[in-house]
Protein backbone atom coordinates (compact mmCIF):
# COMPACT_ATOMS: atom_id res chain seq x y z
CA UNK A 1 0.00 0.00 0.00
CA UNK A 2 0.84 3.43 -0.19
CA UNK A 3 -0.52 7.44 0.49
CA UNK A 4 -4.43 6.26 0.70
CA UNK A 5 -7.29 8.20 1.27
CA UNK A 6 -7.90 8.87 5.30
CA UNK A 7 -11.32 7.61 5.08
CA UNK A 8 -9.74 4.24 3.93
CA UNK A 9 -7.67 3.62 6.71
CA UNK A 10 -10.41 4.72 9.12
CA UNK A 11 -13.42 2.90 7.47
CA UNK A 12 -11.15 -0.74 8.31
CA UNK A 13 -10.25 0.53 11.80
CA UNK A 14 -13.76 1.46 12.92
CA UNK A 15 -15.42 -1.66 11.04
CA UNK A 16 -12.58 -4.17 12.73
CA UNK A 17 -12.49 -1.98 16.28
CA UNK A 18 -8.86 -1.10 16.25
CA UNK A 19 -7.31 2.40 16.62
CA UNK A 20 -5.15 3.91 13.81
CA UNK A 21 -2.02 6.62 15.78
CA UNK A 22 -2.43 9.82 14.35
CA UNK A 23 0.42 11.46 15.11
CA UNK A 24 1.55 14.95 14.89
CA UNK A 25 5.26 15.69 13.68
CA UNK A 26 7.22 18.86 13.85
CA UNK A 27 9.73 18.23 10.93
CA UNK A 28 11.35 16.16 8.67
CA UNK A 29 12.88 13.47 11.00
CA UNK A 30 10.09 12.96 13.49
CA UNK A 31 8.09 12.53 10.36
CA UNK A 32 10.51 10.26 9.12
CA UNK A 33 10.13 8.50 11.92
CA UNK A 34 6.75 8.31 12.61
CA UNK A 35 6.47 6.31 8.94
CA UNK A 36 9.66 4.11 9.52
CA UNK A 37 7.73 3.14 12.98
CA UNK A 38 4.55 1.97 10.59
CA UNK A 39 6.33 0.47 8.13
CA UNK A 40 8.23 -1.71 11.32
CA UNK A 41 5.00 -2.38 12.75
CA UNK A 42 2.99 -2.86 9.26
CA UNK A 43 0.51 -0.41 10.92
CA UNK A 44 -1.50 2.13 8.72
CA UNK A 45 -1.17 5.22 9.85
CA UNK A 46 -1.88 9.10 9.71
CA UNK A 47 0.39 12.01 9.70
CA UNK A 48 -0.68 15.15 11.08
CA UNK A 49 0.60 18.63 10.90
CA UNK A 50 -0.50 21.33 12.81
CA UNK A 51 -1.24 24.81 11.21
CA UNK A 52 1.63 25.75 13.33
CA UNK A 53 3.93 23.46 11.18
CA UNK A 54 2.63 23.93 8.26
CA UNK A 55 3.47 27.38 8.58
CA UNK A 56 6.91 27.18 10.26
CA UNK A 57 8.37 25.05 7.34
CA UNK A 58 5.90 26.25 4.71
CA UNK A 59 3.03 23.87 2.85
CA UNK A 60 5.62 23.56 -0.54
CA UNK A 61 8.45 21.76 1.61
CA UNK A 62 6.51 19.77 4.30
CA UNK A 63 4.57 18.52 1.12
CA UNK A 64 7.56 17.72 -1.00
CA UNK A 65 9.47 16.24 2.67
CA UNK A 66 5.77 13.85 2.67
CA UNK A 67 6.06 12.69 -1.04
CA UNK A 68 9.36 12.18 -0.96
CA UNK A 69 9.24 9.78 2.14
CA UNK A 70 5.97 7.95 1.29
CA UNK A 71 7.89 7.29 -2.18
CA UNK A 72 7.53 3.21 -2.09
CA UNK A 73 6.37 2.98 1.30
CA UNK A 74 4.35 -0.25 1.81
CA UNK A 75 1.92 0.21 4.02
CA UNK A 76 -1.10 2.54 4.43
CA UNK A 77 -0.53 6.14 5.77
CA UNK A 78 -1.98 9.20 4.85
CA UNK A 79 -1.61 13.46 5.20
CA UNK A 80 -4.01 15.06 7.94
CA UNK A 81 -4.29 18.57 8.71
CA UNK A 82 -5.02 18.79 12.83
CA UNK A 83 -7.18 21.52 13.84
CA UNK A 84 -7.15 24.08 11.41
CA UNK A 85 -9.65 27.35 12.20
CA UNK A 86 -8.15 29.01 9.19
CA UNK A 87 -10.45 28.78 6.19
CA UNK A 88 -7.39 30.00 4.02
CA UNK A 89 -5.04 27.18 5.00
CA UNK A 90 -7.72 24.43 4.53
CA UNK A 91 -7.94 25.55 0.83
CA UNK A 92 -3.66 25.47 0.79
CA UNK A 93 -3.38 21.88 1.95
CA UNK A 94 -6.41 19.95 0.11
CA UNK A 95 -5.08 21.59 -2.65
CA UNK A 96 -1.72 20.48 -2.31
CA UNK A 97 -2.53 17.30 -1.58
CA UNK A 98 -3.41 16.87 2.24
CA UNK A 99 -5.75 13.58 2.75
CA UNK A 100 -7.81 14.87 4.88
CA UNK A 101 -8.28 18.12 7.10
CA UNK A 102 -9.71 19.00 10.57
CA UNK A 103 -11.95 22.15 10.20
CA UNK A 104 -11.81 23.52 13.19
CA UNK A 105 -14.79 26.19 13.79
CA UNK A 106 -15.52 25.18 17.00
CA UNK A 107 -15.42 28.71 18.36
CA UNK A 108 -17.63 29.28 16.46
CA UNK A 109 -21.64 29.26 17.22
CA UNK A 110 -22.88 25.89 16.22
CA UNK A 111 -25.26 27.23 13.28
CA UNK A 112 -22.26 28.74 11.27
CA UNK A 113 -19.74 26.15 11.86
CA UNK A 114 -22.44 23.80 10.15
CA UNK A 115 -23.05 25.97 7.60
CA UNK A 116 -18.90 26.56 7.40
CA UNK A 117 -18.42 22.81 7.44
CA UNK A 118 -20.89 22.01 5.26
CA UNK A 119 -18.51 24.10 2.26
CA UNK A 120 -15.17 22.89 3.89
CA UNK A 121 -16.73 18.69 2.88
CA UNK A 122 -17.64 19.55 -0.60
CA UNK A 123 -14.39 21.27 -1.40
CA UNK A 124 -12.63 18.40 0.02
CA UNK A 125 -14.47 15.75 -1.62
CA UNK A 126 -14.53 17.29 -4.52
CA UNK A 127 -10.57 16.41 -4.42
CA UNK A 128 -10.68 13.09 -3.04
CA UNK A 129 -10.21 14.20 0.43
CA UNK A 130 -11.92 13.67 3.53
CA UNK A 131 -12.94 16.41 6.87
CA UNK A 132 -12.90 15.82 10.44
CA UNK A 133 -15.26 18.28 12.19
CA UNK A 134 -15.93 19.28 16.15
CA UNK A 135 -18.71 21.26 17.56
CA UNK A 136 -16.82 21.49 20.95
CA UNK A 137 -13.20 22.99 21.74
CA UNK A 138 -11.13 20.25 22.67
CA UNK A 139 -9.79 21.81 25.95
CA UNK A 140 -6.12 22.98 25.96
CA UNK A 141 -4.13 24.94 23.60
CA UNK A 142 -2.49 22.68 20.94
CA UNK A 143 0.15 24.49 19.05
CA UNK A 144 -1.30 27.60 19.50
CA UNK A 145 -5.11 26.89 18.86
CA UNK A 146 -7.54 26.24 21.31
CA UNK A 147 -8.05 27.15 24.72
CA UNK A 148 -7.70 26.32 28.90
CA UNK A 149 -10.98 26.65 29.09
CA UNK A 150 -13.79 23.65 29.05
CA UNK A 151 -16.55 24.58 26.49
CA UNK A 152 -20.07 23.54 27.01
CA UNK A 153 -20.76 19.90 25.46
CA UNK A 154 -23.27 20.29 23.24
CA UNK A 155 -26.36 17.81 23.17
CA UNK A 156 -26.09 14.17 21.42
CA UNK A 157 -29.16 15.68 18.85
CA UNK A 158 -26.84 18.80 17.65
CA UNK A 159 -24.01 16.47 17.56
CA UNK A 160 -26.16 14.47 15.21
CA UNK A 161 -27.64 17.01 13.22
CA UNK A 162 -23.93 18.24 12.84
CA UNK A 163 -22.68 14.67 11.35
CA UNK A 164 -25.82 14.48 8.95
CA UNK A 165 -26.05 17.90 7.50
CA UNK A 166 -22.18 18.57 6.94
CA UNK A 167 -21.65 14.66 6.26
CA UNK A 168 -18.19 14.86 7.78
CA UNK A 169 -15.96 11.54 7.59
CA UNK A 170 -14.70 11.58 11.16
CA UNK A 171 -16.16 13.53 14.24
CA UNK A 172 -14.17 14.71 17.03
CA UNK A 173 -16.67 14.87 20.25
CA UNK A 174 -15.33 16.36 23.62
CA UNK A 175 -15.37 13.52 26.43
CA UNK A 176 -13.71 15.14 29.26
CA UNK A 177 -10.17 14.59 27.05
CA UNK A 178 -7.69 17.40 26.47
CA UNK A 179 -4.94 18.34 25.16
CA UNK A 180 -1.06 18.83 26.57
CA UNK A 181 -0.35 16.99 29.81
CA UNK A 182 -3.36 16.41 32.09
CA UNK A 183 -2.84 17.01 35.55
CA UNK A 184 -4.91 14.73 37.35
CA UNK A 185 -5.59 11.30 35.41
CA UNK A 186 -8.45 12.06 33.02
CA UNK A 187 -12.30 11.35 33.58
CA UNK A 188 -14.02 10.20 30.22
CA UNK A 189 -17.37 10.20 28.91
CA UNK A 190 -17.32 6.98 27.20
CA UNK A 191 -20.94 6.28 26.63
CA UNK A 192 -21.27 9.57 24.73
CA UNK A 193 -18.62 7.74 22.29
CA UNK A 194 -21.18 4.72 22.45
CA UNK A 195 -24.74 6.78 22.03
CA UNK A 196 -22.92 8.66 18.92
CA UNK A 197 -21.69 6.22 17.15
CA UNK A 198 -24.86 3.73 17.20
CA UNK A 199 -27.11 6.52 16.25
CA UNK A 200 -24.53 7.50 13.40
CA UNK A 201 -22.08 4.64 12.66
CA UNK A 202 -18.76 7.19 11.87
CA UNK A 203 -14.93 7.06 12.80
CA UNK A 204 -14.68 8.83 16.09
CA UNK A 205 -11.33 10.97 16.30
CA UNK A 206 -10.10 10.77 20.07
CA UNK A 207 -8.22 13.71 20.93
CA UNK A 208 -5.65 14.22 23.84
CA UNK A 209 -4.27 10.67 23.86
CA UNK A 210 -1.16 11.47 25.79
CA UNK A 211 -1.51 10.45 29.14
CA UNK A 212 -4.42 8.26 28.73
CA UNK A 213 -4.45 4.68 30.39
CA UNK A 214 -4.04 1.63 29.02
CA UNK A 215 -7.62 0.59 29.88
CA UNK A 216 -9.28 4.23 28.57
CA UNK A 217 -7.26 3.33 24.67
CA UNK A 218 -9.09 0.03 25.10
CA UNK A 219 -12.58 0.91 25.66
CA UNK A 220 -12.59 3.96 23.98
CA UNK A 221 -11.51 2.40 20.41
CA UNK A 222 -13.59 -0.57 21.02
CA UNK A 223 -16.58 2.08 21.12
CA UNK A 224 -15.21 3.32 17.85
CA UNK A 225 -12.89 5.96 18.22
CA UNK A 226 -10.81 4.63 15.06
CA UNK A 227 -8.04 7.82 14.94
CA UNK A 228 -6.20 8.25 18.58
CA UNK A 229 -4.73 11.34 18.28
CA UNK A 230 -1.15 11.88 20.09
CA UNK A 231 1.20 15.29 19.74
CA UNK A 232 2.40 16.13 23.08
CA UNK A 233 4.27 12.28 23.47
CA UNK A 234 6.22 12.74 20.66
CA UNK A 235 7.22 16.68 21.88
CA UNK A 236 8.03 15.58 24.87
CA UNK A 237 10.06 11.73 23.53
CA UNK A 238 11.70 14.66 20.80
CA UNK A 239 12.96 17.37 22.85
CA UNK A 240 13.92 15.15 25.90
CA UNK A 241 15.43 12.77 23.88
CA UNK A 242 18.13 15.46 22.31
CA UNK A 243 18.37 17.12 26.07
CA UNK A 244 19.85 13.53 26.99
CA UNK A 245 21.97 12.73 24.29
CA UNK A 246 23.24 16.88 24.41
CA UNK A 247 24.40 16.19 27.97
CA UNK A 248 25.97 13.12 27.22
CA UNK A 249 27.76 14.98 24.46
CA UNK A 250 28.95 17.55 26.40
CA UNK A 251 30.29 15.29 28.93
CA UNK A 252 32.23 13.77 26.34
CA UNK A 253 33.17 16.26 24.81
CA UNK A 254 31.73 15.14 21.32
CA UNK A 255 30.08 16.85 18.86
CA UNK A 256 28.53 15.22 15.62
CA UNK A 257 24.90 16.20 14.89
CA UNK A 258 24.09 12.97 12.74
CA UNK A 259 24.58 10.77 15.63
CA UNK A 260 22.03 13.24 17.37
CA UNK A 261 19.82 12.60 14.83
CA UNK A 262 19.89 8.83 14.93
CA UNK A 263 19.40 8.88 18.98
CA UNK A 264 16.51 10.65 18.35
CA UNK A 265 14.75 8.63 14.90
CA UNK A 266 15.14 5.96 17.40
CA UNK A 267 13.40 7.19 20.25
CA UNK A 268 10.38 9.00 18.73
CA UNK A 269 10.34 5.75 16.23
CA UNK A 270 10.41 3.65 19.79
CA UNK A 271 7.25 5.80 20.97
CA UNK A 272 5.08 5.63 17.68
CA UNK A 273 5.34 1.70 17.64
CA UNK A 274 4.38 1.67 21.07
CA UNK A 275 1.32 3.05 19.98
CA UNK A 276 0.42 1.23 17.61
CA UNK A 277 1.20 -2.01 19.52
CA UNK A 278 -1.08 -0.52 21.96
CA UNK A 279 -3.89 0.58 19.97
CA UNK A 280 -4.01 -2.40 17.60
CA UNK A 281 -3.01 -1.29 14.45
CA UNK A 282 0.15 -3.16 14.12
CA UNK A 283 0.21 -6.03 11.34
CA UNK A 284 -3.21 -4.14 10.17
CA UNK A 285 -1.69 -2.85 7.15
CA UNK A 286 -2.49 -4.30 3.48
P1 LIG B 1 -2.07 15.36 22.97
O1 LIG B 1 -1.20 16.55 22.71
O2 LIG B 1 -2.66 15.36 24.33
O3 LIG B 1 -1.37 14.08 22.66
O4 LIG B 1 -3.31 15.47 21.97
C1 LIG B 1 -3.10 15.40 20.60
C2 LIG B 1 -4.25 15.86 19.83
O5 LIG B 1 -5.38 15.65 20.18
C3 LIG B 1 -3.96 16.57 18.57
O6 LIG B 1 -5.10 17.12 17.99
Amino acid sequence: MAVVPTREILDRAFAERYGVAAINIVNDLSMEAVLAAAVQERAPVIVQTSVKTVKSIGLDLLFAMWRELTAGIDVPVALHLDHCPEREVITDCLRKGWNSVLFDASRLPVQENQRQTVDVVKEAHALGAHVEGEIESITGVEDGVGSDEEAERQTLETALTFIRTTGVDVFAPAIGNAHGRYKAAPKLDAQRVTDIVEAEPIPIALHGGTGMSDEQFADLIARGCAKVNISTALKVTFMQSNLAYLRDAEQRDSWDPPSLFTHVRGDVLGMAAGFMRQFGSAGKAW
